[in-house]
């Protein structure tokens, strides 16, 4: 990788009037948390989405989609962030003290960078550190891993559920707008760890390009979105960003 697209890219971030982030799975994989479409290693290389991640598996296999999802909530609960989440804490820090706008949107369900110290955070997909109840979305503050699974909703005894976007789901309206305009009005656009093919979240950057924005990605692997990206850095997240913030 040439040195001079790390300083052109750390340079456009320094100097932004305006930066929005994407986050996907991969920004979490030096925390443990296993991304979905890496080979080998990705959720969806070793389950099927159609029966773990849809309404109609749920309602088909409440039991087996609940524990998937308590296994992968044990896995969040034990990590913690990794420089890469650390560093754009400090990217949202900067801006700030400076006066600029920063918007963190993320796909990622593990809440990480909320533990990294991030506060404007979008989350598209949800919080799988939450729950809520399949019929009408009533917000759970505790429930019991053990007798009945799903655990039912104290309100209206529907099942509960994470809460998280399944496939065949619309992504919360508000978080969906709050990302576009972010991506509408940068002109830092910063891709991170995403394979970028899952819509809407994938069109983000595309937007960002078409108004303007410089678009940088960051990811081990080429995407889709490689082409449309005017600086792609190939590497880890984790050793990649905190270059980029200028922490290393
Ligand atoms: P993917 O698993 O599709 O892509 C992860 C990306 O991270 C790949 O492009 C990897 O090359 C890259 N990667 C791996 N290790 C990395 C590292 N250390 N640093 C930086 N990048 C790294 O995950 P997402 O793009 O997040 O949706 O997937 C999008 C959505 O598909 C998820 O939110 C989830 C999934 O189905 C729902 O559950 C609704």
């Amino acid at each position: 990788m040439p040195t001079d697209h790390l300083t052109l890219a750390r340079e456009a971030l320094s100097r932004a009037r305006s930066i929005a982030v994407l986050t996907g799975a991969g920004i979490s994989a030096e925390s443990g948390i296993p991304t979905f479409r890496d080979a080998l290693t990705g959720l969806w290389e070793q389950f099927k989405p159609e029966e773990l991640a849809t309404p109609e598996a749920f309602l088909a296999n409440p039991k087996l989609v609940w524990e998937w999802y308590a296994w992968r909530r044990r896995k969040v609960a034990d990590a913690v962030p990794n420089p890469g989440h650390v560093a754009l804490a400090e990217l949202e820090r900067r801006c700030i003290a400076r006066d600029a706008n920063f918007t963190l949107v993320t796909q990622n369900v593990d809440g990480l960078h909320q533990v990294a110290g991030s506060r404007n955070v979008i989350e598209l997909h949800g919080n799988i550190r939450r729950v809520k109840c399949f019929d009408h979305h009533h917000p759970a503050a505790s429930w019991s891993e053990t007798g009945e699974l799903p655990p039912r909703c104290t309100q209206c005894g529907s099942m509960l559920r994470p809460d998280v976007v399944w496939f065949g789901e619309m992504l919360p309206d508000d978080a969906l707008e709050t990302a576009m305009q972010a991506a509408r009005h940068c002109d830092v656009f910063l891709s991170v760890g995403t394979s970028a093919v899952v819509e809407p979240a994938a069109s983000l950057p595309l937007v960002a390009r078409q108004a303007g924005a410089m678009v940088i990605e960051v990811n081990p692997q080429p995407t889709p979105l490689t082409a449309a990206a005017q600086i792609s850095l190939r590497g880890a997240a984790g050793e990649l960003l905190p270059q980029l913030v200028a922490l290393a």
